[in-house]
C-alpha cells in the first residue's frame, strides 16, 4: 500500500489521464478548474499544486491530472484506471439551476 507521503517513482503507461495530454505551456495565467468526470476521477486543469498532509509537493508532472475519487487507485492521489475494474459509479449530475421566470 502506498504511504500518504510517497510519490510515484515512475509514470505508469496506463494512467487514466493519458488521454488528456498537456497543451503547450503558453505562459498565460489561467484559472484552475476541477471537473468531476462521470463514473471516474476528478480532472484538475491549470496551474495547481498537490500537497501531502505534511506540506510536501507531489509533482503533478503535467498540467492536467486525474485524481482518484473511488478510493482504490494504487497511485493515490492519482487515478490509475482501477475505477473501471470495480464498476465505480457516481451520482447523476443535478440539473443546472434555471433562471427565474420574469
Ligand atoms: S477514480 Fe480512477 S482509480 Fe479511483
Amino acid at each position: 500500500m502506498t504511504e500518504p507521503d510517497a510519490q510515484p517513482t515512475a509514470r505508469p503507461s496506463t494512467r487514466f489521464d493519458d488521454q488528456w495530454d498537456d497543451e503547450p505551456d503558453t505562459g498565460a495565467t489561467e484559472p484552475v478548474s476541477i471537473t468531476a468526470y462521470p463514473n471516474g476521477p476528478l480532472l484538475v486543469r491549470g496551474p495547481f499544486e498537490i500537497l501531502t498532509p505534511t506540506g510536501k509537493v507531489i509533482p503533478p508532472r503535467r498540467k492536467t491530472v486525474a485524481l482518484c475519487r473511488c478510493g482504490v487507485s494504487s497511485l493515490k492521489p492519482f487515478c490509475d484506471g482501477s475505477h473501471k475494474a470495480i464498476g465505480f459509479r457516481t451520482e447523476q449530475e443535478p440539473p443546472a439551476p434555471q433562471p427565474p421566470l420574469s
